[in-house]
């Protein structure tokens, strides 16, 4: 089993959402959250990018300790000296230094050659190194670069020290088999790959960030970085809590273990919600409302009988306290007997139909039936 690093980047790429700006209070809160749900690193921020910013990575580098706390430059000299100087008091500081590899990026919005690229990328992980051990290099846009020049890059970082190379599908353009291929292509060319963890960081704008998270981790990344509720720029990033969860439960297909406490996860994940102001929706996968709920009466009978029926997860183990039958029209006999029971009515094989005719009438009427309908009903 080899170990994978989780990499919360929810105060850095999850803020840049459309519509999210997080204060030091609310940042702080996040990350120390973060540290329950057992992140190993944890992203705070841009320092370079304002001033309100820095002052939110130094005080999470200051209060938030159990987690290496990173912050983002580009390969400006001016942005790694202020990700220095916000991580000065944290326990283990980490500085993400990064720039774009693809053509289009390369050509378009750098204007630089692609040796000038590497040199830019060269100079700016020496320079971080002048203030921290640990250095992550992120090659914007990997995905859609031509993968020798990615490989002379990475070769290149590595030289000059860096920790961690992170890949990203910037733009959220892979399918898994393609991004597993281009993991898999950078762990079998880039020469010197044994001196750094390799990185994966995935977008959504197709839908698959997290199927192609799981692909790079399977291909062999033993980092992976992502938000919570998968919020980010456009569609989002990875939903961490998937990435976690999707490993759980196919222990063994993965070959890594992680270090994350997985009960912390729908606390996590509603703290998220509540301050960012983002709401999850409710038929999202691990957090969302309705995840664990059932609502037809095929599924509530098979429940009943046994949980693995219809629940690959034990909500427990997310943190939620337990499964939710939802009374509705769409339930059946045994359910509605079940909760009846559950509230202190012991109700006969042959009054059961009677009260169940009872309670589809009124289910007609109403979306849900709560318990207060149910003691109405009874009276
Ligand atoms: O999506 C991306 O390429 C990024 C980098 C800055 C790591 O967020
Ligand atoms: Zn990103």
């Amino acid at each position: 089993m080899r170990r994978l690093y989780i990499f919360d980047t929810t105060l850095r790429d999850g803020e840049q959402s459309l519509g999210i700006t997080l204060n030091v209070n609310e940042k702080l809160e996040i990350g120390k959250q973060l540290v329950k749900l057992g992140v190993d690193i944890i992203e705070a921020g841009f320092p370079a990018s304002s001033p309100g910013d820095l002052d939110s990575v130094r005080t999470i580098a200051r209060e938030v300790k159990g987690a290496i706390i990173c912050g983002l430059s580009r390969t400006v000299e001016r942005d790694i000296d202020c990700c220095a100087e916000a991580l000065r008091e944290a326990e283990y500081p980490r500085i993400h230094t990064g720039i774009a590899v693809s053509p289009v990026h390369m050509e378009r919005k750098l204007r630089l050659s692609p040796d000038q690229v590497i040199e830019a990328a060269v100079a700016a992980v020496k320079r971080s190194k002048k203030y921290v051990g640990d250095v992550e290099f992120y090659a914007e846009d990997a995905f859609r670069s031509d993968p020798p020049f990615l490989v002379r890059v990475l070769e290149k970082v590595i030289e000059a020290g860096a920790t961690v190379v992170n890949i990203p599908d910037t733009v959220g353009y892979a399918t898994p088999w393609e991004y597993g291929e281009l993991v898999s292509y950078v762990m079998n060319h880039v020469r010197n790959i044994g001196r750094a963890v390799v990185s994966i960081h995935c977008h959504n704008d197709l839908g698959m960030a997290t199927a192609n998270a799981l692909a790079g981790i399977k291909a062999g990344a033993s980092q992976v970085e992502g938000t919570i509720n998968g919020i980010g720029e456009r569609a989002g990033n990875t939903s961490l809590e998937e990435v976690v969860m999707a490993i759980y439960t196919q222990r063994g297909r993965y070959g890594v273990e992680m270090g994350v406490n997985t009960r912390e996860i729908s606390a996590t994940s509603r703290l998220v919600s509540r301050i960012s102001g983002v709401p999850v929706p409710s038929h999202k996968a691990i957090v969302g409302a309705n995840a664990f709920m059932h609502a037809s009466g095929i599924h509530q009978d098979g429940i009943l009988k046994e949980r693995t029926t219809y629940e690959i997860i034990n909500p427990d183990v997310v943190g939620v306290p337990r499964n939710r039958i939802v009374l509705s029209a769409r339930s059946g006999r045994h359910a509605l007997k079940h909760r009846l029971g559950e509230l202190g009515y012991h109700v006969g094989r042959e009054d059961l139909e009677t009260v169940y005719q009872s309670f589809l009438q009124l289910a007609d009427q109403k979306r849900e039936i709560f318990d207060q309908d149910l003691h109405a009903l009874m009276e």
